[in-house]
C-alpha cells in the first residue's frame, strides 16, 4: 500500500468560536492528492477567508452564474464527506446546480476525484464552513433545496453544542431557502433526529413536508446508501429522514 502524503495547511491555526467540526488531518491517498492538484480548479471554488482556512470573509457573495457558467435552480449540500451521495444525486438532476460545503480537505479531494471519474458537471465544492458560506456567499431566498445528510452526531452531551442543526442554523437556512424551497435531512442518531424535529417543527418559517403518519419523512428517493449510513445500520441504529418546506 502506498503511504498517504501530507498537504501543507492553508492558513495558520487560530482559536475560534464553537463549530460543528474539528480540525482533522489533511492526509490523503496519492490518487486523491493528484486529483486535488490537477482538478481542483475545475470543481473547487476558492473564496477570500478571515482567520481560518474554512472561514469566509464578508462582502464576497458568489456570482453563481459565473461559478456554474449558467443560471439554474440552486441545490446546496452541507457536509457531503467524500461526495458519495452528492455525486450520485447531482448526476440524477442535471437541470440543477449543486454547491457543496465540506470542511474536510481529503473529503473534498475524493469528491473532486469522483466528479472527474463520473463526468458529473453540475457540482462545485467549497472547503468552507457551511455556516460562514451560507451567511456570506449566498443571498436570501437563493436556494431551491438544501441537503443535510448525516451531520456529525456529537453524541456526548457535553458536545451537543457543536451539533449543526439548532435554532440559529434553522434561522439561517430558512432565510436562504426560497419560498416553497425544500430542506432534506437524515440522521441515524435518535436523539439528534428528535432535536432536529423539535427545532424545525417550532420554526415559524418552516413547515413539515413529511408524508408518513408518524411525522418522519420518507427517504429522499434519490439518496443512495452511503458507507457512513451503512455503518450506522450495522451498529443497529435507525435512520430517520426529515423533510421541511420554506413557507
Ligand atoms: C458524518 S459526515 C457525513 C458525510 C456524508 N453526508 C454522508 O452521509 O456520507 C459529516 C460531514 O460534515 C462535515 N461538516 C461538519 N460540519 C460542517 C460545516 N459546518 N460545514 C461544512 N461541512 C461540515 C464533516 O467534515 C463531515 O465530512
Amino acid at each position: 500500500m502506498t503511504e498517504p502524503t501530507q498537504l501543507p495547511a492553508r492558513a495558520p491555526r487560530v482559536h475560534r468560536e464553537v463549530t460543528s467540526f474539528v480540525r482533522r488531518s489533511t492526509r490523503m491517498r496519492p490518487v486523491h492528492q493528484r486529483a486535488w492538484e490537477r482538478l481542483r480548479h475545475a470543481y473547487v471554488v476558492e473564496v477570500p477567508q478571515r482567520a481560518t482556512s474554512t472561514s469566509v470573509a464578508p462582502g464576497h457573495a458568489l456570482d453563481l452564474a459565473a461559478v456554474f457558467g449558467r443560471e439554474a435552480p440552486l441545490v446546496v449540500e452541507i457536509g457531503p464527506g467524500t461526495g458519495e451521495s452528492l455525486v450520485a444525486m447531482a448526476a440524477g438532476r442535471p437541470e440543477v446546480d449543486v454547491l457543496a460545503f465540506e470542511v474536510y480537505l481529503p473529503g473534498v479531494a475524493r469528491a473532486v476525484h469522483r466528479l472527474h471519474e463520473t463526468g458529473v458537471g453540475n457540482v462545485r465544492l467549497l472547503q468552507t464552513d457551511a455556516v460562514d458560506g451560507l451567511t456570506h456567499l449566498l443571498g436570501p431566498a437563493s436556494v431551491t433545496e438544501l441537503w443535510t445528510f448525516f451531520p456529525d452526531p456529537w453524541p456526548k452531551v457535553k458536545h451537543h453544542k457543536r451539533r449543526l442543526v439548532d435554532r440559529a442554523f434553522a434561522d439561517l437556512v430558512a432565510e436562504r431557502l426560497r419560498p416553497g424551497g425544500h430542506w432534506r435531512l437524515a440522521t441515524d442518531w435518535a436523539d439528534y433526529a428528535e432535536q432536529m424535529r423539535t427545532v424545525l417543527d417550532a420554526h415559524p418559517d418552516l413547515v413539515s413536508a413529511a408524508s408518513s403518519v408518524d411525522g418522519w419523512a420518507d427517504r429522499h428517493p434519490d439518496r443512495p446508501l452511503t458507507r457512513f449510513e451503512q455503518r450506522g445500520l450495522d451498529a443497529g441504529r435507525t435512520v430517520r429522514d426529515l423533510h421541511y418546506r420554506r413557507r
